[in-house]
Protein backbone atom coordinates (compact mmCIF):
# COMPACT_ATOMS: atom_id res chain seq x y z
CA UNK A 1 0.00 0.00 0.00
CA UNK A 2 1.34 3.58 -0.73
CA UNK A 3 0.83 5.37 2.40
CA UNK A 4 1.06 9.14 1.54
CA UNK A 5 3.75 10.00 4.39
CA UNK A 6 5.20 6.68 3.47
CA UNK A 7 9.45 8.17 3.73
CA UNK A 8 8.57 11.38 5.80
CA UNK A 9 10.12 10.89 9.20
CA UNK A 10 8.69 12.41 12.21
CA UNK A 11 10.97 13.27 15.06
CA UNK A 12 10.17 14.16 19.02
CA UNK A 13 11.26 14.25 21.96
CA UNK A 14 10.70 14.68 25.79
CA UNK A 15 12.50 15.92 28.40
CA UNK A 16 12.42 13.61 31.52
CA UNK A 17 10.18 15.49 33.85
CA UNK A 18 8.58 12.58 35.42
CA UNK A 19 5.31 11.17 35.61
CA UNK A 20 2.99 12.04 32.75
CA UNK A 21 0.00 14.16 33.29
CA UNK A 22 -3.24 14.31 31.65
CA UNK A 23 -2.10 16.97 29.85
CA UNK A 24 0.35 15.36 28.07
CA UNK A 25 -1.39 12.44 27.23
CA UNK A 26 -4.32 14.58 25.51
CA UNK A 27 -1.63 17.56 24.30
CA UNK A 28 1.13 15.08 23.28
CA UNK A 29 0.94 11.62 23.10
CA UNK A 30 -2.56 11.06 21.28
CA UNK A 31 -1.06 13.03 18.52
CA UNK A 32 2.31 10.83 18.77
CA UNK A 33 -0.29 7.61 18.57
CA UNK A 34 -1.54 9.06 15.39
CA UNK A 35 1.52 10.43 13.64
CA UNK A 36 3.15 6.96 14.00
CA UNK A 37 0.10 4.67 11.56
CA UNK A 38 1.31 7.91 8.95
CA UNK A 39 4.98 8.26 9.33
CA UNK A 40 8.00 6.25 10.53
CA UNK A 41 8.00 7.92 13.67
CA UNK A 42 11.17 8.33 16.45
CA UNK A 43 10.48 9.65 19.71
CA UNK A 44 12.64 10.28 22.43
CA UNK A 45 13.88 11.08 25.73
CA UNK A 46 16.08 14.33 25.57
CA UNK A 47 18.07 13.24 28.91
CA UNK A 48 20.75 15.73 27.99
CA UNK A 49 18.20 18.58 27.32
CA UNK A 50 17.01 17.56 31.33
CA UNK A 51 21.01 18.46 32.11
CA UNK A 52 21.02 21.62 30.50
CA UNK A 53 18.96 22.80 33.71
CA UNK A 54 19.21 20.49 35.91
CA UNK A 55 23.10 19.64 36.13
CA UNK A 56 23.33 19.29 39.57
CA UNK A 57 20.40 16.55 40.23
CA UNK A 58 22.22 13.89 38.08
CA UNK A 59 20.09 11.38 39.99
CA UNK A 60 16.77 12.43 39.14
CA UNK A 61 17.41 11.74 35.20
CA UNK A 62 16.99 8.01 35.24
CA UNK A 63 14.02 7.19 37.41
CA UNK A 64 12.03 9.85 35.42
CA UNK A 65 13.30 8.09 32.04
CA UNK A 66 12.24 4.68 32.76
CA UNK A 67 8.78 6.26 34.20
CA UNK A 68 8.21 7.94 31.38
CA UNK A 69 8.66 5.94 28.61
CA UNK A 70 5.84 3.41 30.50
CA UNK A 71 3.77 6.53 30.11
CA UNK A 72 4.27 6.15 26.65
CA UNK A 73 3.47 3.02 26.30
CA UNK A 74 0.70 3.18 28.15
CA UNK A 75 -0.39 6.12 25.90
CA UNK A 76 -0.39 3.24 23.10
CA UNK A 77 2.74 4.20 21.46
CA UNK A 78 4.00 1.43 19.67
CA UNK A 79 7.17 0.33 19.67
CA UNK A 80 6.54 -2.07 16.55
CA UNK A 81 5.82 0.80 14.68
CA UNK A 82 7.90 3.75 16.31
CA UNK A 83 11.43 3.95 17.27
CA UNK A 84 11.77 5.02 21.29
CA UNK A 85 15.48 5.59 22.34
CA UNK A 86 17.62 7.87 24.78
CA UNK A 87 19.31 10.64 23.56
CA UNK A 88 22.57 10.13 25.50
CA UNK A 89 23.05 7.09 24.07
CA UNK A 90 23.60 7.68 20.48
CA UNK A 91 26.23 10.06 21.15
CA UNK A 92 26.31 11.08 17.22
CA UNK A 93 24.10 13.83 18.56
CA UNK A 94 26.45 15.39 20.25
CA UNK A 95 29.11 14.79 17.48
CA UNK A 96 26.71 16.81 15.05
CA UNK A 97 25.71 19.58 17.75
CA UNK A 98 29.49 20.18 18.10
CA UNK A 99 30.02 20.71 14.09
CA UNK A 100 26.78 22.58 14.20
CA UNK A 101 28.10 25.12 16.74
CA UNK A 102 30.89 25.91 14.24
CA UNK A 103 28.57 27.59 11.98
CA UNK A 104 26.31 28.89 14.09
CA UNK A 105 26.45 32.94 15.12
CA UNK A 106 26.18 33.31 19.05
CA UNK A 107 23.14 35.67 18.24
CA UNK A 108 21.22 33.14 16.77
CA UNK A 109 21.26 31.39 19.99
CA UNK A 110 20.42 34.54 21.91
CA UNK A 111 17.89 35.49 20.37
CA UNK A 112 15.92 32.65 20.92
CA UNK A 113 12.93 33.89 23.12
CA UNK A 114 13.04 31.34 25.46
CA UNK A 115 16.53 31.43 26.25
CA UNK A 116 15.46 35.05 28.48
CA UNK A 117 12.41 33.47 29.37
CA UNK A 118 13.36 30.45 31.01
CA UNK A 119 16.79 32.12 32.65
CA UNK A 120 13.96 34.87 34.07
CA UNK A 121 11.68 31.80 35.25
CA UNK A 122 14.41 29.78 36.88
CA UNK A 123 16.31 32.94 38.32
CA UNK A 124 17.24 30.19 41.41
CA UNK A 125 19.49 28.23 38.96
CA UNK A 126 23.05 29.37 37.57
CA UNK A 127 21.74 29.65 33.44
CA UNK A 128 24.55 31.64 32.17
CA UNK A 129 26.05 28.59 30.93
CA UNK A 130 27.37 27.60 27.56
CA UNK A 131 24.92 24.32 27.59
CA UNK A 132 21.92 26.39 28.52
CA UNK A 133 22.65 28.88 25.88
CA UNK A 134 23.30 25.41 23.07
CA UNK A 135 19.60 24.22 24.38
CA UNK A 136 17.86 24.84 21.13
CA UNK A 137 21.15 24.17 18.72
CA UNK A 138 21.55 20.54 20.37
CA UNK A 139 17.63 20.12 19.75
CA UNK A 140 18.52 21.24 15.97
CA UNK A 141 21.16 18.17 15.97
CA UNK A 142 17.99 15.71 17.29
CA UNK A 143 16.22 16.72 14.26
CA UNK A 144 18.59 17.19 11.46
CA UNK A 145 20.44 13.82 12.42
CA UNK A 146 17.45 11.87 11.45
CA UNK A 147 16.54 14.28 8.59
CA UNK A 148 13.33 14.72 10.15
CA UNK A 149 10.22 15.92 7.87
CA UNK A 150 8.14 16.89 10.74
CA UNK A 151 8.64 17.83 14.39
CA UNK A 152 5.38 17.65 16.51
CA UNK A 153 5.87 20.57 19.05
CA UNK A 154 3.81 22.61 21.20
CA UNK A 155 3.76 26.26 20.43
CA UNK A 156 7.11 27.28 22.47
CA UNK A 157 8.91 24.71 20.83
CA UNK A 158 7.94 26.70 17.16
CA UNK A 159 11.23 29.14 17.31
CA UNK A 160 13.50 26.17 18.32
CA UNK A 161 12.34 24.13 14.74
CA UNK A 162 12.71 27.89 13.10
CA UNK A 163 16.35 27.99 14.70
CA UNK A 164 16.86 24.16 13.33
CA UNK A 165 16.00 25.86 9.90
CA UNK A 166 18.02 28.49 9.81
CA UNK A 167 20.96 26.21 10.92
CA UNK A 168 20.13 23.76 8.22
CA UNK A 169 20.22 26.42 5.33
CA UNK A 170 23.55 27.88 6.71
CA UNK A 171 25.03 24.13 6.86
CA UNK A 172 23.66 23.49 3.66
CA UNK A 173 24.58 26.51 2.48
CA UNK A 174 28.58 26.15 3.52
CA UNK A 175 28.77 22.76 2.59
CA UNK A 176 26.65 21.61 -0.27
CA UNK A 177 28.04 23.80 -2.95
CA UNK A 178 29.40 22.51 -6.00
CA UNK A 179 33.44 23.31 -6.36
CA UNK A 180 32.85 26.45 -8.69
CA UNK A 181 29.52 27.68 -7.57
CA UNK A 182 30.92 30.06 -5.44
CA UNK A 183 33.25 31.66 -8.38
CA UNK A 184 29.96 31.86 -10.99
CA UNK A 185 27.79 33.34 -8.67
CA UNK A 186 30.66 36.14 -8.03
CA UNK A 187 30.65 36.57 -11.14
CA UNK A 188 26.82 37.06 -12.08
CA UNK A 189 26.95 39.28 -9.22
CA UNK A 190 29.83 41.85 -10.92
CA UNK A 191 27.25 41.87 -14.31
CA UNK A 192 24.62 43.58 -11.92
CA UNK A 193 26.58 46.72 -11.75
CA UNK A 194 28.37 48.34 -8.84
CA UNK A 195 25.55 49.49 -7.05
CA UNK A 196 23.05 46.55 -7.21
CA UNK A 197 26.14 44.51 -6.57
CA UNK A 198 27.11 46.07 -3.53
CA UNK A 199 23.35 46.39 -2.66
CA UNK A 200 22.98 42.36 -3.43
CA UNK A 201 26.21 41.37 -1.19
CA UNK A 202 24.67 43.21 1.65
CA UNK A 203 21.34 41.59 1.85
CA UNK A 204 22.87 38.05 1.18
CA UNK A 205 25.01 38.80 4.51
CA UNK A 206 21.97 39.86 6.38
CA UNK A 207 19.97 36.76 5.32
CA UNK A 208 22.67 34.33 5.31
CA UNK A 209 24.63 35.60 8.82
CA UNK A 210 21.58 37.05 10.47
CA UNK A 211 18.71 35.23 9.07
CA UNK A 212 16.54 38.69 8.19
CA UNK A 213 13.88 37.78 6.16
CA UNK A 214 12.99 41.09 4.93
CA UNK A 215 16.80 40.83 3.82
CA UNK A 216 15.81 38.26 2.13
CA UNK A 217 12.89 39.48 0.43
CA UNK A 218 14.54 42.11 -0.66
CA UNK A 219 17.36 40.50 -2.17
CA UNK A 220 14.76 38.76 -3.93
CA UNK A 221 13.25 41.94 -5.48
CA UNK A 222 16.23 43.15 -6.33
CA UNK A 223 16.95 40.10 -8.57
CA UNK A 224 13.66 39.87 -10.31
CA UNK A 225 14.22 43.53 -11.41
CA UNK A 226 17.21 42.76 -12.75
CA UNK A 227 17.44 43.15 -16.70
CA UNK A 228 21.02 43.23 -17.26
CA UNK A 229 21.93 39.53 -16.59
CA UNK A 230 21.04 36.29 -18.01
CA UNK A 231 18.17 33.63 -16.79
CA UNK A 232 21.15 31.33 -16.15
CA UNK A 233 22.70 33.78 -13.57
CA UNK A 234 19.85 34.73 -11.75
CA UNK A 235 19.38 31.48 -10.85
CA UNK A 236 22.43 31.05 -9.62
CA UNK A 237 21.56 34.17 -8.06
CA UNK A 238 18.85 32.97 -6.37
CA UNK A 239 20.65 29.52 -5.55
CA UNK A 240 23.67 31.70 -3.92
CA UNK A 241 21.43 33.81 -1.78
CA UNK A 242 19.48 30.71 0.06
CA UNK A 243 22.19 28.65 -0.15
CA UNK A 244 21.44 26.40 -3.39
CA UNK A 245 23.08 24.03 -3.99
CA UNK A 246 23.54 20.29 -2.08
CA UNK A 247 20.87 19.51 0.66
CA UNK A 248 22.85 17.54 3.45
CA UNK A 249 20.61 18.47 6.42
CA UNK A 250 16.88 18.99 4.73
CA UNK A 251 14.60 21.76 6.69
CA UNK A 252 12.05 20.11 8.92
CA UNK A 253 8.59 21.34 9.51
CA UNK A 254 7.35 22.28 12.64
CA UNK A 255 3.61 20.05 13.20
CA UNK A 256 1.71 22.55 15.52
CA UNK A 257 -0.05 20.28 17.75
CA UNK A 258 -3.54 21.46 17.65
CA UNK A 259 -5.43 19.51 20.58
CA UNK A 260 -6.70 22.53 23.06
CA UNK A 261 -5.51 22.98 25.78
CA UNK A 262 -6.20 20.51 28.06
CA UNK A 263 -7.83 22.27 31.43
CA UNK A 264 -6.55 21.24 34.92
CA UNK A 265 -8.60 20.42 38.43
CA UNK A 266 -9.07 24.45 38.52
CA UNK A 267 -9.29 25.87 35.59
CA UNK A 268 -6.31 26.69 34.35
CA UNK A 269 -4.16 24.87 31.99
CA UNK A 270 -3.11 21.66 33.13
CA UNK A 271 0.65 22.12 34.15
CA UNK A 272 3.25 20.28 37.04
CA UNK A 273 4.03 24.28 38.02
CA UNK A 274 0.24 24.84 38.72
CA UNK A 275 -0.25 21.76 41.14
CA UNK A 276 -3.75 21.40 39.38
CA UNK A 277 -2.83 17.47 37.20
CA UNK A 278 -3.97 14.52 37.74
CA UNK A 279 -1.43 12.07 36.74
CA UNK A 280 -1.87 9.74 33.40
CA UNK A 281 -1.59 6.55 35.60
CA UNK A 282 -3.19 8.09 38.87
CA UNK A 283 -4.34 6.11 41.81
CA UNK A 284 -8.23 5.81 41.05
CA UNK A 285 -9.05 6.68 44.86
CA UNK A 286 -7.07 9.56 44.47
CA UNK A 287 -9.14 10.49 41.20
CA UNK A 288 -12.40 10.81 42.68
CA UNK A 289 -10.94 12.45 46.23
CA UNK A 290 -9.35 15.64 43.81
CA UNK A 291 -12.49 15.31 41.55
CA UNK A 292 -14.63 15.91 44.53
CA UNK A 293 -12.59 18.66 45.74
CA UNK A 294 -12.59 20.51 42.90
CA UNK A 295 -14.28 24.20 43.21
CA UNK A 296 -17.43 24.55 41.28
CA UNK A 297 -19.60 27.74 40.25
CA UNK A 298 -19.25 30.74 43.13
CA UNK A 299 -22.46 30.79 42.83
CA UNK A 300 -23.55 27.94 44.21
CA UNK A 301 -23.67 28.48 47.86
CA UNK A 302 -26.34 26.07 48.26
CA UNK A 303 -28.20 23.06 46.80
CA UNK A 304 -30.66 24.77 45.74
CA UNK A 305 -28.68 27.81 44.55
CA UNK A 306 -28.76 27.81 40.65
CA UNK A 307 -25.47 27.84 38.67
CA UNK A 308 -23.88 28.42 35.56
CA UNK A 309 -21.50 25.58 34.17
CA UNK A 310 -19.61 28.20 31.75
CA UNK A 311 -17.93 29.73 35.24
CA UNK A 312 -17.10 26.27 36.21
CA UNK A 313 -13.91 23.92 36.12
CA UNK A 314 -15.94 21.27 36.35
CA UNK A 315 -17.88 21.80 32.88
CA UNK A 316 -14.30 22.47 31.32
CA UNK A 317 -13.72 18.82 31.60
CA UNK A 318 -17.15 17.59 30.88
CA UNK A 319 -16.63 19.00 27.81
CA UNK A 320 -13.16 17.04 26.98
CA UNK A 321 -15.00 14.08 28.57
CA UNK A 322 -18.75 14.12 28.76
CA UNK A 323 -21.10 12.63 25.61
CA UNK A 324 -23.37 15.27 24.63
CA UNK A 325 -25.86 13.43 26.58
CA UNK A 326 -23.93 13.98 29.63
CA UNK A 327 -23.68 18.05 28.92
CA UNK A 328 -27.21 18.54 28.59
CA UNK A 329 -27.84 17.03 31.73
CA UNK A 330 -24.84 18.91 33.30
CA UNK A 331 -26.11 22.67 31.83
CA UNK A 332 -29.78 21.60 32.24
CA UNK A 333 -29.48 20.23 35.96
CA UNK A 334 -26.83 23.18 37.06
CA UNK A 335 -28.86 25.66 35.47
CA UNK A 336 -32.05 24.90 36.85
CA UNK A 337 -30.36 23.52 40.62
CA UNK A 338 -31.92 20.26 39.81
CA UNK A 339 -28.12 18.52 40.53
CA UNK A 340 -26.00 19.18 43.05
CA UNK A 341 -22.39 19.14 41.81
CA UNK A 342 -21.64 16.12 44.02
CA UNK A 343 -24.00 14.46 41.53
CA UNK A 344 -22.80 16.54 38.63
CA UNK A 345 -18.95 15.30 39.10
CA UNK A 346 -20.26 11.61 39.31
CA UNK A 347 -20.00 11.03 35.44
CA UNK A 348 -16.61 12.54 35.18
CA UNK A 349 -15.21 10.39 37.48
CA UNK A 350 -16.49 7.38 36.29
CA UNK A 351 -14.78 8.57 32.58
CA UNK A 352 -11.65 9.60 34.35
CA UNK A 353 -11.22 6.18 36.04
CA UNK A 354 -12.49 3.95 32.92
CA UNK A 355 -9.92 6.10 30.92
CA UNK A 356 -7.00 5.85 33.27
CA UNK A 357 -7.80 2.10 33.55
CA UNK A 358 -6.91 1.39 30.29
CA UNK A 359 -3.81 3.23 30.96
CA UNK A 360 -3.31 1.31 34.11
CA UNK A 361 -3.75 -2.08 31.82
CA UNK A 362 -1.60 -0.91 29.09
CA UNK A 363 1.31 -0.17 31.92
CA UNK A 364 0.74 -3.62 33.62
CA UNK A 365 3.38 -5.60 31.69
CA UNK A 366 6.12 -3.10 31.92
CA UNK A 367 5.81 -2.71 35.43
CA UNK A 368 5.85 -6.60 35.53
CA UNK A 369 8.98 -7.02 33.83
CA UNK A 370 10.84 -3.83 33.18
CA UNK A 371 13.35 -5.93 30.93
CA UNK A 372 11.02 -5.50 28.31
CA UNK A 373 10.99 -1.46 28.56
CA UNK A 374 14.76 -1.84 28.81
CA UNK A 375 14.91 -4.02 25.48
CA UNK A 376 12.49 -1.96 24.00
CA UNK A 377 14.85 1.33 24.61
CA UNK A 378 17.75 -0.98 23.81
CA UNK A 379 15.67 -1.50 19.96
CA UNK A 380 15.12 1.67 19.83
CA UNK A 381 18.92 3.10 20.42
CA UNK A 382 20.31 0.61 18.07
CA UNK A 383 17.89 1.81 15.46
CA UNK A 384 18.14 5.26 15.55
CA UNK A 385 21.93 4.97 15.81
CA UNK A 386 22.12 3.66 12.30
CA UNK A 387 20.08 6.01 11.16
CA UNK A 388 21.90 8.89 12.41
CA UNK A 389 25.53 7.77 11.71
CA UNK A 390 23.91 7.53 8.23
CA UNK A 391 23.19 11.19 7.67
CA UNK A 392 26.78 11.68 10.15
CA UNK A 393 28.81 9.44 7.37
CA UNK A 394 27.64 12.59 4.73
CA UNK A 395 27.91 15.45 7.04
CA UNK A 396 31.61 14.35 8.56
CA UNK A 397 32.86 14.53 4.62
CA UNK A 398 31.01 17.49 4.40
CA UNK A 399 32.95 19.22 7.11
CA UNK A 400 36.35 17.37 5.91
CA UNK A 401 36.66 15.18 9.17
CA UNK A 402 36.48 11.21 7.19
CA UNK A 403 39.83 11.33 6.77
CA UNK A 404 41.72 8.64 8.04
N1 LIG B 1 12.84 21.00 23.94
C1 LIG B 1 11.79 20.02 23.88
C2 LIG B 1 10.82 20.28 25.04
O1 LIG B 1 11.20 20.83 26.02
C3 LIG B 1 12.34 18.62 23.96
C4 LIG B 1 13.17 18.29 22.77
C5 LIG B 1 14.52 18.09 22.73
C6 LIG B 1 12.69 18.11 21.44
N2 LIG B 1 14.93 17.82 21.47
C7 LIG B 1 13.85 17.82 20.65
C8 LIG B 1 11.43 18.19 20.84
C9 LIG B 1 13.74 17.62 19.29
C10 LIG B 1 11.34 17.98 19.48
C11 LIG B 1 12.49 17.70 18.70
O2 LIG B 1 9.69 19.88 24.94
FE1 LIG C 1 -20.13 23.06 38.00
FE2 LIG C 1 -21.65 20.95 37.64
FE3 LIG C 1 -21.78 22.33 39.93
FE4 LIG C 1 -22.74 23.35 37.69
S1 LIG C 1 -23.48 21.54 38.73
S2 LIG C 1 -21.45 24.39 39.17
S3 LIG C 1 -21.30 22.56 36.17
S4 LIG C 1 -20.04 21.16 39.16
Amino acid sequence: MNLPGQNKRVLSGMRPTGRLHLGHYHGVLKNWVKLQQEYESFFFVADWHALTTHYEEPTIIEENVWDMVVDWLAAGIDPGRATLFIQSRVVEHAELALLLSMITPLGWLERVPSFKDQQEKLKERELATHGFLGYPLLQGADILIYRASFVPVGEDQVPHVELTREIARRFNYIYGREPDFEARAEAAIKKMGKKAAKLYRTLRKGWTEQGDEEALARAKMLLEGQQNITLGDRERLFGFLEGGGRIILPEPEALLTEAAKMPGLDGQKMSKSYGNTIAMRDDPARVEKVVKGMPTDPARVRRTDPGDPAKCPVWELHLVYATEQTREWVVEGCQSAGIGCLDCKGPLIDELQKEQQELHDRAQPYLEDPTLVRNIIADGCERAGEAAEETMEEVRRAVGTDYY
